[in-house]
């Protein structure tokens, strides 16, 4: 039986093991999927047994995206220009680092039939998934992206691979068509500490955060009449393209499929 597995700390709120698992059902495939909360320095110890065989594929999520890196012997170039990894599978005896999430993320906007291309866009976070969240908008033309977050010199650094953001102190806010949730404020029921109510509305509030499915943050966004959007679809498009990788099938994405994401 093949073993997969998703690494990360925290863990627990994690739905990867529920979708892939009916998936390898729905596939027939003979394999099993869990997740493992690790330290970094276990990160040796799980490679070393990926390359011995004794697992079949990892999935990487906070905070382990960019230091999975020194462990593996080749990038795509997506994960190369964005340093993150989410997707690990063994080929000819190397180690392929790649990045979903930028796939994920893309189809997740495609399905809102929201057309991205010249809006403004202010992120909140600098941590694992934004790299892949400005490649992805960038792909899509927009025309501006503002990042802010608590420890300003993460964004100041991000700035410096994408030439074309801007920066904004924490807690400072900004006009935007688009505002992104990618803190991990919300997984434990935390607002956030910024005034919306003099922006206007009709504006797009999306969270990274699928679990829970409606975070502060988006209760907000939708009280002061915006559009909102949680992470599930992001969620669901970077595990269909990790299964794409490693099983070369493209498994479904329902009703039953979202369902399953539902019932926790
Ligand atoms: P990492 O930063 O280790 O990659 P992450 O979960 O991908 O982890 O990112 C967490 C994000 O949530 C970061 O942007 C973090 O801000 P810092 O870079 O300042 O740590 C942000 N975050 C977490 N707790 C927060 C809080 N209480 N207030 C504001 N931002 C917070």
């Amino acid at each position: 039986m093949k073993k997969y597995f998703v690494i990360g700390n925290p863990i627990d709120h994690s739905l990867s093991p529920k979708l892939h698992n009916h998936w390898f059902k729905e596939n027939k495939i003979d394999a099993i999927y869990d997740k493992k909360k690790i330290k970094e320095n276990d990160l040796k110890n799980v490679f070393s047994e990926f390359k011995e065989n004794k697992i079949n594929g990892i999935n990487v999520t906070v905070p382990f995206k960019k230091s999975v890196i020194p462990y593996l012997d080749e990038l795509s170039p997506e994960a190369d220009q964005t340093q993150s990894v989410n997707t690990i599978i063994l080929s000819n005896n190397n180690l392929i680092g790649h990045n979903t999430d930028i796939a994920g993320f893309t189809q997740a906007i495609k399905n809102l039939n929201f057309d991205i291309k010249g809006k403004k866009i202010f992120i909140l976070g600098a941590g694992g998934v934004v790299p892949s969240i400005i490649f992805a908008l960038n792909k899509m033309n927009v025309a501006k992206i503002i990042v802010s977050n608590r420890t300003k010199n993460k964004a100041e650094e991000l700035k410096s691979r994408f030439l074309n953001l801007d920066v904004l102190d924490w807690g400072d806010i900004t006009d935007f068509d688009v505002i992104i949730n990618a803190t991990s404020l919300g997984l434990k029921e935390e607002s956030i500490n910024l005034d919306f109510s003099k922006l206007g509305n009709n504006k797009l509030f999306y969270d990274v955060i699928y679990n829970p499915l409606e975070t502060n943050f988006l209760k907000e966004g939708k009280k002061l009449g915006n559009r909102t959007e949680n992470g599930k679809f992001m969620f669901v498009y970077q595990a269909f393209e990790a299964f794409k990788l490693w099983h070369g099938i493209e498994p479904s994405i329902n009703k039953e499929t979202l369902e399953i994401l539902s019932n926790d």
